[in-house]
């Protein structure tokens, strides 16, 4: 797997870019208009500057001359590897996939997705790969977070797995967890219903923010308190990825709370818009 495609450049696309490239691969990462294709690169080269300054990677340039930024999915045709990181919509990603079985054109080549929630079920059937198609969900931040969670569907093959194990082990150094194609997977369905409790404390008035996350950091060693990893994940994802869990297992504690549904509708997306529960330079 030495060609890889990423759709999708925001906060994981990149990162998961970023982290093939560092691996040495060939990476094409598309994106849906001129705009966003050069917010993916100006996220790219300020995490590739950042790591060069860690002395994580050698050069951040030679890293970024492996991965090009296209906004044609057709540009995918010769990937190995494609791994879809767009908004998390299955109406959007099930169409995405439809399109990328036309144009991948490997018969063995294997359509991933980095969704935290949608069923990869719901992917894989509107391809004519089904065996082929599974979820390679990361970790935010990409480059720094060492763990995937594996998501075959009943339809992906054995052989589909022990090939995106290898490429998550043995390529990128990092660690696979496998679990079953339900919402939400080991981590978010244990992390979602803890973040969304914070969520229901600050609304209630129960505690402020910072005492609600200096709780989790100073009385159970977390390293960051739920709400700043709200703001860190987005809050848009972590009220979809509820609702997935929600409808998904009808338990109130997936319920996204009213204050997370406001501040999504008001633009208030955490870091990556620069307010959330705290606000961002
Ligand atoms: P984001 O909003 O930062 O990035 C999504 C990107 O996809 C945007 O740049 C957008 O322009 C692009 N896009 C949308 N539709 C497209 C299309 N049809 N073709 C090409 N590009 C398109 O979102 P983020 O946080 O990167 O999430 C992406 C996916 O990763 C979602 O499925 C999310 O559930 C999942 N995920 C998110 C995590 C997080 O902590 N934010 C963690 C793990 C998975």
């Amino acid at each position: 797997m030495e060609r890889v495609g990423v759709v999708g450049c925001g906060q994981m696309g990149a990162g998961i870019a970023e982290v093939c490239a560092r691996a040495g691969l060939d990476v094409i990462a598309v994106e849906s208009s001129p705009a966003a294709a050069e917010a993916g690169r100006r996220r790219l080269e300020a995490s590739l500057a950042r790591a060069e300054r860690k002395g994580k990677v050698a050069s951040a340039a030679e890293v970024l001359e492996r991965i090009r930024i296209s906004e044609s999915l057709n540009d995918l045709a010769d990937r190995s590897l494609v791994i879809e990181a767009i908004v998390e919509n299955e109406r959007v990603k099930a169409e995405l996939f439809a399109a990328l079985d036309e144009i991948v054109s490997a018969p063995d080549a294997i359509l991933a997705s980095n969704t935290s929630s949608i069923p990869i079920m719901k992917l894989g059937t509107v391809t004519h790969r089904p065996a082929q198609v599974l979820g390679i969900h990361f970790f935010n931040p990409v480059p720094v977070l060492p763990l995937v969670e594996l998501v075959p569907s009943l339809l992906t093959a054995e052989e589909t797995v022990g090939r995106a194990r290898a490429f998550a082990q043995d390529v990128l150094g990092k660690h696979a967890i496998r679990c079953q194609d339900r919402a939400g997977f080991v981590v978010n369905a244990l992390l979602i219903p803890f973040i969304l409790a914070a969520i229901r404390m600050l609304e209630s008035g129960f505690a402020t923010r910072e005492d609600i996350d200096e709780g989790l950091v100073r009385g159970a060693a977390h390293p960051q308190g739920p709400l700043a990893l709200a703001d860190l994940i987005g809050l848009d994802t972590t009220k979809a990825v509820a609702e997935s869990l929600y409808e998904e297992f009808k338990e109130p504690l997936y319920a996204p709370p009213p204050l997370l549904a406001r501040m999504v509708e008001g633009g208030l997306l955490g870091r990556k818009s620069g307010r959330g529960f705290y606000t961002y330079s």
